[in-house]
């Protein structure tokens, strides 16, 4: 853990309640991305010159409904080429937002018009994907929720977006985006960590429905959630058929957990080190809610994701690289199967439709989270059944795990770690739907 996460820092910035702006619509919505000075550190240490949207970073908060249609026209004014991602949706190919491989970057200047349908509810969330591992560092990102058309009653839909900043004490983003030294470790890592939740106070007894979002980097971020009582809803965006247990939570970078919790208490973001919680953000309570929403919380719709075939292609993919040990044969610090960065041909070509589980190996001596563009996969479980719909899996070192997806949306689609720097430097390849 580096020397300034520490609780003494953390208190000292759980002082100051930073939350996320509200935005109601999304469509015919220009999104700017610009220099913006941004409050990290609590007021009144300095501000950090970052990147936003809008001028903001986190980005404004997009909204639409499910089977609806976001149209955004992404103007780009950072003096460097970007593009728009848009992670988990099962989306258009052409709006996928990967230059080289759906469009062409967006020049300083310019801009680009993304417009596609949400067939999924759940929390989403975009970020630049043009040299990612800095532009996102950097602040190019916010939340997108798609919106059930009935949702579950609660008193608050609350989004939390927790990040990780390296910092220099004058506020000053620590520069070395394209650390070798980090990408060939776990990632670079911040030394100042924070939940912002988009409503800062609620009374007790309300019911909450919170979209937790990982947009750090490179942090795998453990959860533990105090002051309330409820249940898991979704993962990644897709309803899970049964809601779980409240426990300790892993979030991989760009993962998403949904809950709906009713509050006992302040709520707290806890992330536990070791013998001590570091407190990321907190949502304090006023007052108590006299008319408290007593129906038991349940699964939400489900997602209409495809039923994979029992016969599916099989494929596997080994992550190769990186410091300590793993070695391989690509060219880069990371590889895929002796490959490091994108091939000119697919790792592998689908027809629309086809099922194919990948056993995903990290040979390696770090954790990776594997993002799939375009669709949801199952992670297999061990009796080899499938089990939660996800978009990003975490693979600890020495683990493999089977992914089942039922490839059925047309393109070209990237799958690659999203521990940024990994992806900067070797650790993607795409496949091909016909
Ligand atoms: Cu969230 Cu390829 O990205
Ligand atoms: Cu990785």
């Amino acid at each position: 853990m580096n020397p300034y996460l520490t609780r003494r820092t953390f208190l000292g910035a759980s002082a100051a309640i930073l939350t996320l702006p509200r935005f109601a619509h999304a469509q015919g919505l220009t999104l700017t991305a610009e220099p913006v000075m941004a409050q990290i550190l609590p007021a009144p240490d300095p501000k950090t010159a970052m990147l936003g949207l809008n001028g903001m970073t986190p980005g404004p908060e997009l909204r639409a409904q499910q089977g609806g249609r976001l149209t955004v026209r992404f103007e780009n004014r950072i003096s460097a080429p970007s593009a728009l991602h848009w992670h988990g949706i099962r989306i258009d190919n052409a709006m996928d937002g990967v230059p080289g491989l759906t469009q062409e970057a967006v020049a300083d200047g310019t801009g680009f018009d993304y417009a596609f349908d949400l067939p999924d509810a759940g929390t989403y969330w975009y970020h630049s994907h043009n040299r990612s591992w800095e532009q996102v560092e950097q602040g190019l990102y916010g939340p997108l929720i798609v919106e059930e058309r009935n949702p579950p009653q609660v008193d608050h839909d609350v989004t939390v977006l927790i990040d990780d900043w390296k910092l220099e004490q004058d506020g000053r983003l620590i520069g070395g985006f394209g650390n070798m030294h980090d990408f060939a470790h776990a990632g670079r890592m911040g030394n100042f960590a924070r939940a912002i939740p988009s409503i800062s106070q609620v009374s007790k007894g309300d019911r909450l429905r919170l979209r937790l979002i990982n947009a750090a980097t490179a942090r795998v971020f453990p959860l533990v959630l105090r002051g309330i009582e409820g249940r898991i809803l979704a993962l990644d965006g897709m309803p899970l058929s049964e809601p779980r247990e409240l426990g300790e939570m892993i979030l991989a970078p760009a993962q998403r957990i949904d809950v709906i919790v009713d509050v006992t208490g302040p709520v707290i973001f806890d992330f536990p080190t070791g013998d001590e919680a570091y407190e990321l953000g907190r949502i304090t309570i006023e007052g108590d809610n006299t008319t408290p929403i007593t129906a038991p919380i349940t699964a939400l719709p489900a997602a209409r994701v495809a039923k994979p075939s029992d016969r599916p292609t099989e494929l596997s993919l080994r992550m190769e690289g990186g410091a300590m040990g793993g070695g391989h044969a690509g060219d880069d610090i990371w590889a895929f199967n002796g490959i490091s960065g994108l091939p000119d041909k697919p790792f592998a070509h689908f027809e629309r439709g086809e099922t194919a589980r990948i056993t995903l190996i990290n040979d390696t001596a770090f954790p990776h989270g594997i993002h799939l563009h375009g669709h949801h996969f199952h992670e297999v479980l061990a009796d080899g059944t499938p089990g939660d719909l996800r978009d990003t899996t975490l693979v600890n070192p020495g683990e493999s795990r089977d992914i089942l997806a039922v490839f059925d949306n047309p393109g070209k689609w990237l799958l690659h770690c999203h521990m940024l720097g990994h992806q900067a430097s070797g650790m993607k390849t795409w496949v091909e739907v016909a």
